[in-house]
Parts: structure tokens; C-alpha cells; sequence
């Protein structure tokens, strides 16, 4: 199951980067669908690509991710270890905002990957990507801790676990001490997570086929729709 579920992510790359159901489609160099160990658990969720990682094609190259990889060392994760990705996976001209109706076009890639991810934990990164998951939810008042509120897109067993953006930290280095804090927190909180996980998964641990294949339609769907109006 690890190898197809390594096999699904990477087909879902190619589909993502062939994607033009909104205008960054277009505009980018390349798309950044996320890369990490197919067994992660935990997914570290970020907005959308930035310069670097639309030259690269991969997601926290710049100065946001040397920091993101200095925090998951404090924690004795190495990067391969876990899996990163955006909300959106191509880049904003300007690194402006997301639109909604584009973060509304990538929303099927997102539902797809957490499908097959199942992690553990989910941390977004920062306000943005903590809105695809609980929308009315604030940063400033959640992280570093288990989301305790209602959340949306997140699978079954699976503990939200909101972070400030690392460039948040680069841009404000007040908030660089929180956020070795909250890595801290969230290293202390895996293993209630774990539970949590298990006894939800029933010990399967897997997403079911039929899981996936309903994720792909409703997404197909999704694109038709963006594509009709
Ligand atoms: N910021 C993000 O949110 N994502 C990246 O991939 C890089 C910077």
C-alpha cells in the first residue's frame, strides 16, 4: 500500500501540474504539488508557492523553509520524514494572496492528498492555510496547541495542530521563540495523536480505495464546474 499510495501521489503531480482551471495555471513556471514520505505523520500545510519554489518545483525552498527545516530539527525531524505542501500549487503573481476562487481550484488536489495521506497531524502554516480547515478559526488564538473547534477537510483521527507561518517568524522575530514552543508542543502532543489516529483508522491505517476514487470524482466534478463558468 505504501508503493501505490507513493504511485497516486506522484500521478497527482502530473494532473496538478497539467492543471489550468484557474489563471496561475498559466502564469507560473512550474506547479508545486508537495513532496515528503508517503507515510508522514505529520503534513505540513503552507499557502501557496513563492519565487524560490516556482523555480524549483518544491514547496519551503527559501527562507521560510530553512527556518521550517531548523524547527523540524528541534524536534529531531528531518525533512524526507515528513510531507509539505500549500493550500494552492502554483505561485501567486507578486506572492500576492491566494484568490478565493483560485484556492477554490486546487481545493480537489488538497482533499485528494489528505486522502491518501491520512497523517497524523496537520499543521498549518500560518492563517492562510489554517482557514482551509477551520475557517473561522484565528492563529493567534490556536496555535501551538490540538485544534480543539470544528474543522473541515480534515480526516478521521486526525489532530489539527495550527503553527505560525515561519516567514511570520523571519519577518517579526518575536514570534521565533512561540514557534520553537509550538514545534516543542507539537512533538509532546504525538503521541495522544497517535492514539486518537488508530482508534479512529481501526487499525487499518489506510485510506480505502473507494475513499480515493470518491475524492478523484468529486474533484473531476469540481473542474468541470470551474471549467462550465
Ligand atoms: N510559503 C508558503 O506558504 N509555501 C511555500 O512553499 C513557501 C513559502
Amino acid at each position: 500500500m505504501p508503493d501505490e499510495r507513493a504511485a497516486a501521489l506522484a500521478a497527482l503531480a502530473v494532473e496538478i501540474e497539467a492543471c489550468r482551471a484557474c489563471p496561475l495555471g498559466s502564469q507560473r513556471t512550474q506547479s508545486v504539488p508537495g513532496e515528503g514520505s508517503p507515510n508522514a505523520e505529520l503534513l505540513l500545510v503552507g499557502e501557496a508557492p513563492g519565487a524560490h519554489e516556482d523555480a524549483a518545483g518544491r514547496p519551503f525552498v527559501g527562507a521560510a523553509g530553512k527556518l521550517l527545516d531548523l524547527l523540524l530539527n528541534l524536534i529531531g525531524l528531518q525533512r524526507p520524514q515528513v510531507y509539505v505542501l500549500n493550500v494552492v500549487k502554483c505561485r501567486p503573481p507578486e506572492n500576492r494572496d491566494p484568490e478565493p476562487t483560485e484556492i477554490a481550484a486546487c481545493a480537489g488536489f488538497l482533499e485528494r492528498q489528505l486522502a491518501l495521506l491520512q497523517p497524523v497531524i496537520i499543521a498549518p502554516l500560518g492563517r492562510h492555510a489554517l482557514r482551509a480547515f477551520a475557517p473561522e478559526a484565528k492563529i493567534s488564538e490556536t496555535h501551538g496547541a490540538p485544534f480543539q473547534g470544528e474543522t473541515r477537510q480534515t480526516p478521521a483521527g486526525t489532530t489539527l495542530f495550527p503553527l505560525y507561518h515561519p516567514a511570520a517568524a523571519l519577518h517579526n522575530g518575536a514570534l521565533r521563540p512561540t514557534l520553537e514552543r509550538d514545534m516543542g508542543a507539537l512533538a509532546r502532543a504525538l503521541p495522544a495523536a497517535r492514539s486518537t489516529w488508530r482508534v479512529a483508522r481501526g487499525g487499518a491505517g489506510e485510506a480505502s480505495l473507494s475513499e480515493i476514487e470518491a475524492a478523484a470524482e468529486r474533484d473531476q466534478l469540481r473542474l468541470f464546474e470551474s471549467e462550465a463558468q
